[in-house]
Order: C-alpha cells, then structure tokens, then sequence
C-alpha cells in the first residue's frame, strides 16, 4: 500500500465522531481532580454528585495509610499474576477476610470488578448454557454474557413472571445462570434477590449477583444487599468490587470453594493478567475494617438517601421503584438534550452531576445520574435543591 494515500478508515470515524455530535452522544474525557465531594475542573471547584465513593473512604487516613505501609515493605507492584508469585500472604488473607465479610465459604480478587464479572461467566457457561440476564443489568456482566458463548435471554427489569417463563423453556440446558446487579447502576434500585433465589431453587439454576453498588453500603454490616435480604446463604456467587463504597480497586467473587478453585482454574482475566499491586490489597483490607469500625458512615448515608429522594420526588422527578433508599437517584428527563441542560444548569450552580445518555440508559430514559457521599453536608444538600428548584425545566 502506498504509504502516501489518505487513510480512509480515519475518514470513517471522524464521520461516525461528528454524528454522535449531531445527537448529542459524542463523550470526551475531561481532566479533573477529585478532593473529597469536591471535583476541580477547567479551574473550577464543584460539589461532586457523580462519584461511587459512597462512603468517602477514598481518602480515608487509615486506607491511605495502609497504601504507603504496603508500597514501603513490598514495593508498587506485585511482580506477576496470581498462579506465578502474584498471590501474596496479605492476598491469601484478604480473601479470607473478605469471604468471612461476605457471609461466604471462600472468596479470590481479580484486578477488576470488570474483570471478575468476565472471569466468572466464561469459566461457567458455554454454548451449552443460558444466562437469563436482568434488561437493566451492567455492561460488564452484559459483556461476560455474550463472551462466555451461552444463549442469552434478557428478561424485562425486574419481572420474574417472564423469567419463569424463560426459565420453563430451557430446563434441557446443561446449566442455567440468573445474573443480575444488587443495586442496578443508573435507576438505583435493587433486585428481588428472595424471588430469584426461589425461582432458581426451582429451576436448578446458579444466581450470579454483582453487588458493586451493596458492598459497604447495604445490610447490618455493611456487606450489601444479600445480608440485607438475608440471602448470603442462598447466592451461589457474589462479585464484589472495591471500586466503590470501599474506596479503591478491585473485584472479589466469593462463593463455594469448588467455584473458586474454578475460577482460579479457568478464569483468563485471572490467569493472564498481574495480580493486583500490594497497595490495592492493603486498602481493601483497611476499608472492610473502617466499614466494621464505622457503621455511622452508612447510617449517613441512609439518611441522606432519604432525604434528597423525598425532595426530588416533591419536585415532581419521578424516580424507579425501590424497596431499599438507596445512594443512586435519577433525574430521568427522558431526551439527551434535556439532560445535558440540567447537568450544565447545575454545573453553573457549582454542582457536577453529569448526563448519562444511550446506549448506557435506554434510547428517552436520559438523566442527571445524583450519586451521593456520606461526608455531604446539611449545606451541600441545600445547595444540590435549590439548584434544581432553579432549574429552567425542573420536571
Ligand atoms: C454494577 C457494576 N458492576 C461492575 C462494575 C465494574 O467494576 P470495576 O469498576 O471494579 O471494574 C461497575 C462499575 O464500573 C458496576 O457499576
């Protein structure tokens, strides 16, 4: 080829680039610096309601103290993957203590949620398999699903009457997984965990729940939303990630030790990447410590839920049904075009609660996304409703 002649396929995405433009779902990364439930961007400091730092661990002292201890013993990196040196002591340990946190018989990390949520689906399911998936379940498990080769059904949000029906038509498949979020992502409500344990005890199928959003936030002890439904015995697998209430990184899948050694056996996103640094660790056991030692940051956070819901919903914004007040809370405007003004509006009012659009929500169910923080003030509460009472098109 002549190194000379134009590349066309750059041609082509410009082209796809200035359409996304055109309708408003062109996305760019914008630099910022997190400071507390702060965000400086373009030399502005906002209130930051876009997070998933629910319990404002990230800058916690004690976390970041266990970050520096671990990098001045064992260095910034753990060297290999897990099967080579990557396991480390505190590894092994924080495993246990986060199965023992879980409820559950055994527990292995992986780098990522995303990565656990790949690791699992594709060293359980094959061709021969179905996974009959939540509608409003998150990309990565979405992802999983379509990776791991299984026929995918995609039940309606919620609705276990059309699972069961999915369910009765697939009893010859080899196994059948119900997967599902705890607390779905951008509608911020949770799942009928009890029916689908049911519905699974019935149909012989294995229940694959991701509480990225429930670990550290929901139930007695922070565990999430299966010890708040009391169904940590009856989950076959939990994924976990540390990317959220705890603060850090990481994904954790807890569960019966034969699934684990599968796991560890079969999962590539485990097997062909480096285990996470020493830091990572460390952190992730300082937060399931701070989660046991400080209840009173969930309880806030509760509150807080409760309060900002209540206010909204006066407003007129219609939020998802939810048994559990959960940190998640939609503003559904329905067109991009809506929620790109309300996110500029309360921009202006010093507040950053971005618009999320399709494909990540349904096409007419844009949003401003309001993900709160126990360290939120009366202040910040006030400020967060009486921008949107200012808003030009308060719904
Ligand atoms: C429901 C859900 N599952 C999984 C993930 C992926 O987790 P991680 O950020 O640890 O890769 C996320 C967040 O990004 C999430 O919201």
């Amino acid at each position: 080829m002549n190194a000379n002649s134009p590349k066309s396929w750059l041609g082509d995405l410009k082209k796809d680039l200035l359409q996304r433009q055109t309708v408003s779902l062109y996305r760019q990364l914008l630099p910022s610096d997190v400071d507390g439930p702060y965000l400086k961007r373009g030399g502005k400091k906002l209130l930051n309601l876009a997070g998933n730092d629910y319990l404002a661990l990230s800058n916690h002292p004690q976390l970041k103290e266990a970050a520096v201890t671990a990098i001045e013993q064992h260095g910034v990196g753990s060297g290999a993957s897990k099967l080579v040196t990557g396991h480390s002591c505190e590894v092994h340990q924080l495993e246990s203590q986060f199965a023992t946190f879980k409820h559950a018989p055994a527990a292995v990390i992986f780098p990522t949620g995303y990565m656990a949520n790949l690791g699992v689906l594709t060293s359980l399911a094959n061709q021969d398999d179905v996974v009959f998936i939540d509608k409003l379940t998150h990309a990565s498990l979405i992802d999983a699903a379509q990776f791991c080769g299984a026929t995918v059904r995609v039940y309606p949000h919620h609705n276990a009457e059309k699972l069961e029906r999915l369910l009765e038509r697939y009893t010859d498949a080899r196994r059948r997984l119900i997967v599902t979020d705890s607390v779905f992502s951008m509608d911020g409500d949770v799942a009928d965990l009890p029916a689908l344990c049911a519905l699974a005890a019935k149909y012989d199928a294995i229940t694959i729940v991701d509480e990225a959003h429930g670990t550290g936030v929901l139930g007695d002890q922070g565990s999430g939303l299966c010890e708040l439904q009391n169904v940590a015995d009856q989950v076959d697998i939990v994924i976990s990630t540390a990317s959220k209430a705890l603060g850090s990184l990481g994904g954790i899948v807890t569960a019966q030790q034969p699934v684990i050694e599968t796991l560890i056996n079969h999962a590539r996103s485990l097997i062909y990447t480096t285990a996470p640094p020493p830091s990572q660790v460390a952190c992730i056991a300082a937060a399931l410590d701070v989660i046991t030692a400080e209840p009173q940051r969930r309880e806030r956070l509760v509150e807080l839920s409760k309060h900002v819901r209540e206010a909204v919903t006066q407003m007129g914004f219609v939020l998802p049904t939810t048994t559990v007040q959960t940190p998640i809370i939609p503003l559904i405007t329905g067109e991009s075009d809506a929620a790109i003004a309300l996110s500029a509006h309360l921009n202006q009012q010093g507040i950053h609660a971005p618009a999320i659009r399709p494909p990540t929500v349904a096409p007419n169910a844009a949003r401003v996304r309001l993900s709160l923080r126990c360290d939120l003030t009366e202040e910040h509460v006030d400020q967060l409703i009486n921008a949107l009472a200012s808003a030009p098109k308060a719904q």
